[in-house]
């Protein structure tokens, strides 16, 4: 590994959009029989993921800028049961970024995935639940009932012991034309997602913030022995914010 530092010198100005046609997103992998999977969190200079229980309290206008053009590129978001409960989930996406995906002959909305051995039943009260035109699919191995008021829900119920997130993907890719992925969290399902070699590329913000106490770090969970390794691709800056674009490990 080399012991040589290089400069990291501004070339230029991009908007969020540019960010994210950086990533050239359109260029899946037919090989992977499943959608290629990009994860994007935020993290306190210190490693928190949250702030008061919350991600929000670690954004600015240009990470949530960056998230919705993501959201604008994906064919889906996968989102974790928890996250979704405490972040209030309500649209992924505003008018402007809806008509530039209707324009482009995307559906208006990426489908809104989750994944839950139980199902909460706090779900079905989130606005996202609510809303028309947003296609919103979960993978469960619960019997459960859970419904929509407005959005138009598909439950994929698994046999216990056979909830995976390979399943999962797998069913996304094949049944519901999903080749590019979101998952935005949280800790827990990105370990998971990272333990079964399912990233492939992951976008880090460093917020320049000092948290402190027992937030979640990026990743919950039992340690990976010995840690896995990340490529580092590309840097952005936007004030004091940190944009960071890893591929999965070799
Ligand atoms: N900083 C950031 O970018 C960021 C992003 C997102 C969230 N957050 C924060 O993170 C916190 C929530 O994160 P979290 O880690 O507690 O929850 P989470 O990852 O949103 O959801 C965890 C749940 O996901 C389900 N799950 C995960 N992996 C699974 C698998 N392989 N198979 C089946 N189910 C699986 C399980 O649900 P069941 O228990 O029902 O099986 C698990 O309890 C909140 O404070 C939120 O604000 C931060």
């Amino acid at each position: 590994m080399s012991q040589e530092f290089e400069i990291l010198a501004a070339a230029g100005q991009l908007d969020a959009a540019g960010l994210v046609a950086q990533l050239a997103l359109g260029e899946r992998q037919p090989e992977l029989s499943r959608p290629r999977v990009i994860a994007a969190m935020i993290a306190s200079a210190d490693g928190r993921a949250a702030v008061e229980g919350r991600a929000r309290g670690l954004g600015s206008p240009a990470d949530r800028a960056v998230l919705r053009e993501l959201r604008c590129s994906v064919d889906a978001v996968l989102i974790g049961p928890t996250t979704l409960i405490d972040e209030h989930y309500k649209t992924l996406l505003d008018a402007d970024h809806r008509e530039r995906r209707l324009d482009a002959g995307l559906s208006a909305e990426p489908i809104a995935a989750t994944i839950s051995r139980r199902l909460n039943p706090q779900l079905s009260k989130l606005e996202l639940f609510a809303q028309r035109g947003q296609r919103i699919v979960v993978y469960t191995e619960s019997d459960d009932r859970l419904e929509a008021t407005g959005a138009e829900l598909t439950i994929s119920r698994s046999k216990p012991g056979e909830l995976t997130l390979a399943n999962t993907l797998s069913d996304l890719y094949a049944n519901h034309g999903v080749g590019t992925l979101l998952s935005e969290g949280g800790p827990t399902l990105l370990r998971a997602l990272a333990a079964e070699g399912l990233i492939d590329d992951f976008i880090f913000t460093v917020s320049p913030l000092l948290v402190a106490g027992s937030a979640p770090t990026l990743l919950s969970g039992e340690p990976f022995e010995p840690p896995l390794g990340l490529t580092l691709e590309q840097t952005w800056r936007s004030d004091s914010f940190l944009f960071l674009h890893y591929t999965r490990w070799q």
